[in-house]
């Protein structure tokens, strides 16, 4: 099976060397894990080998403030966004007055720059835009349809912890489901990361150290 490296240091050997390709994983966790760091330190990490990454939030962060904040690790570039090796799609406007738009601007931009890598940030604003789990079922699925026959691995972020993913649809429908997570110890917040499924792979289980510096994310699976 041809793959994807995720580019996150620790991660793409707990994977078998990375994301199936084609595949659509939903990257989860509560706030502040990483979700958002995760997803664009990727897409940096492939725009450096030259592919084409495409990056959708749908929260009202206009991409300036984005990329603000991420000019603070490492793997961010400048010369990356100046040329357009990732595209910034933002896709709050569609999100708050015309939810059915959402799936016709993704489809431009997909088919406009073609990318390898796509991150929709996070997907639970265009779930509660949907409104009802059969809309949002149904958007999702012609969503992983649409992107597989493009020919990308994507990345969608989720706002949820461990207690949400039996009850959601999208946890049963994506191909692969990693956590982020934060647990208190001795007086101190450690992070963690988490393959709960990566289908067609052979995968390291259960929560591994997570470290955010300023270089990004970086997982010890060594240590849990
Ligand atoms: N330079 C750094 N060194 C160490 N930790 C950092 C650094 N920069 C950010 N962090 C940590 O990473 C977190 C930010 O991660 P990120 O914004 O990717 O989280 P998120 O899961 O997308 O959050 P949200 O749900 O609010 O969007 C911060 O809350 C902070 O704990
Ligand atoms: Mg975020």
């Amino acid at each position: 099976m041809e793959r994807v490296e995720s580019g996150i240091p620790g991660l793409d050997k707990m994977i078998q060397g990375g994301f199936p390709f084609p595949s659509i994983a939903l990257v989860g966790g509560e706030p502040g894990t990483g979700k958002t760091t995760l997803a664009l330190q990727s897409l940096f990490y492939g725009a450096e080998k030259g592919e084409q990454g495409l990056y959708i939030t749908a929260v009202s962060e206009p991409t300036w403030v984005i990329q603000k904040f991420l000019g603070e690790f490492g793997f961010y570039s400048q010369k990356i966004v100046e040329t357009e090796k990732i595209i910034f799609v933002d896709v709050d406007g569609a999100v708050s007055e015309d939810p059915e738009k959402i799936m016709d601007i993704l489809k431009k931009n997909v088919e406009k720059y073609e990318p390898k890598r796509v991150v929709i940030d996070p997907i639970t604003a265009i779930k509660d835009a949907l409104g009802d789990v059969i809309t949002y079922r149904k958007f999702l699925h012609d969503l992983m349809i649409y992107m597989k026959t493009q020919g990308c691995v994507t990345l969608l972020t989720t706002e949820y912890g461990y207690s949400n993913v039996p009850r959601s649809v999208d946890a049963y429908m994506v191909d692969a489901l990693v956590i982020l997570s934060y647990l208190e110890i001795e007086n101190a917040r450690k992070k963690y990361l988490e393959v709960l499924k990566m289908r067609g792979t052979k995968h390291l289980t259960g929560r591994r150290s997570l470290v955010i510096s300023d270089e990004g994310l970086r997982v010890q699976p060594e240590l849990r």
